[in-house]
């Protein structure tokens, strides 16, 4: 089965109740892992390169490589999707390479300017067959120190989410409800705003829901990091109690890259630990690529639900 959208996808899981997991790659032994994985649990998935992704590995290459996965698994669906496309040249790029899904987040602009650069890609890329991603709402991070009332103002406002869908024609729509990038996401407990994702979903029902920001920060990997020489301390994400509570109430896609930072990291510094010796890549890339495919696994079959719907 050729690369495909996301369209048939996220039909299915708004009707089935569950999500589909979009996981970041930047070089062969990702892109392996998540698939390895994904046809170990007959899921559909996502594979989303950052415009930093597609500097470091070249869009050539990982288009080639997308591609070959693809050709080694062709009884599951796998979308290719541009993450946080940062302007329409950059979107416009990746539809002319054969994504089939672009992001193009003009979440830091006003909401009439970020309707209006949406509505250009959306043009563009609706054109070509290709879904996109727009994204309303700020992801803030503990780094932020932001007080409760700005806090309140980053958060999506539902009202506005149907206008923007309403007037962009954008497939499916990023929001905020206390998601953040990276390692640090909470100061205290965990919380997420339920109660805005359910107004969204009552506005905007037909719309696929995605979160950004959606690690667990696994604390097995991030102890394994520590215990392996890393400094990463005070780490915390989003528990798989959350996620699973979403991907039930209406989040059709998540999006996953600091676990898999985690997962890879790891291994190879125990790898090292373990064996000062080792210099051989493959000694150390292939647990890596192991270890991605496991936490992979585990997404899908316990906290996405995903498993077995292609
Ligand atoms: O949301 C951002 C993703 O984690 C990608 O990160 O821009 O460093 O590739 P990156
Ligand atoms: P994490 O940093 O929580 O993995 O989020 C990744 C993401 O949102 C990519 O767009
Ligand atoms: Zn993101």
């Amino acid at each position: 089965m050729p690369l495909v959208t996301t369209k048939a996808m996220f039909e299915k899981s708004m009707k089935e109740h569950y999500a589909i997991g979009a996981f970041n790659v930047n070089n062969m032994e990702i892109i392996q892992g998540i698939i390895d994985a994904a046809k170990e649990e007959k899921s559909p998935v996502i594979l989303q390169a950052s415009s930093g992704a597609i500097k470091y590995a070249r869009v050539n290459y990982l288009m080639k490589m997308v591609e070959a996965a693809v050709e080694e698994a062709p009884e599951i669906q796998v979308a290719l999707h541009l993450d946080h496309g940062p302007d329409f040249e950059t979107c416009k790029m990746c539809i002319d390479a054969g994504f089939t899904s672009v992001m193009i987040d003009g979440s830091k602009y006003d909401f009439e300017e970020n309707i209006a650069i949406t509505k250009q890609v959306v043009d563009y890329a609706h054109a070509h067959g290709v879904v996109v991603e727009a994204e309303l709402g700020k992801l803030a991070g503990i780094e932020d120190d932001v007080n409760v009332a700005q806090e309140d103002a980053m958060y999506t406002d539902p009202e506005q989410a149907k206008e923007f869908v309403e007037r962009t024609g954008c497939d499916s729509l990023a929001i905020a409800i206390g998601t953040s990038h990276g390692a640090y996401k909470f100061k205290g407990e965990a919380k997420l705003r339920f109660d805005i994702l359910a107004k969204i979903k009552e506005l905007i029902p037909n719309t696929p829901i995605v979160l950004h920001g959606a690690s667990t920060v696994i604390p097995e990997l991030v102890q394994m990091c520590n215990q392996y020489g890393a400094d990463i301390p005070g780490a915390k994400g989003v528990p798989d109690e959350m996620l699973h509570e979403a991907s039930k109430n209406g989040v059709s896609k998540i999006n996953v890259d600091t676990d898999l930072r985690l997962a890879m990291t790891a291994q190879i510094r125990k790898v090292f630990a373990e064996d000062p010796s080792t210099f051989d890549p493959r000694k150390y890339l292939q647990p890596a690529r192991e270890e991605i495919k496991k936490t992979v696994g585990h997404k899908i079959k316990e906290v996405f639900g995903s498993s077995n719907r292609v």
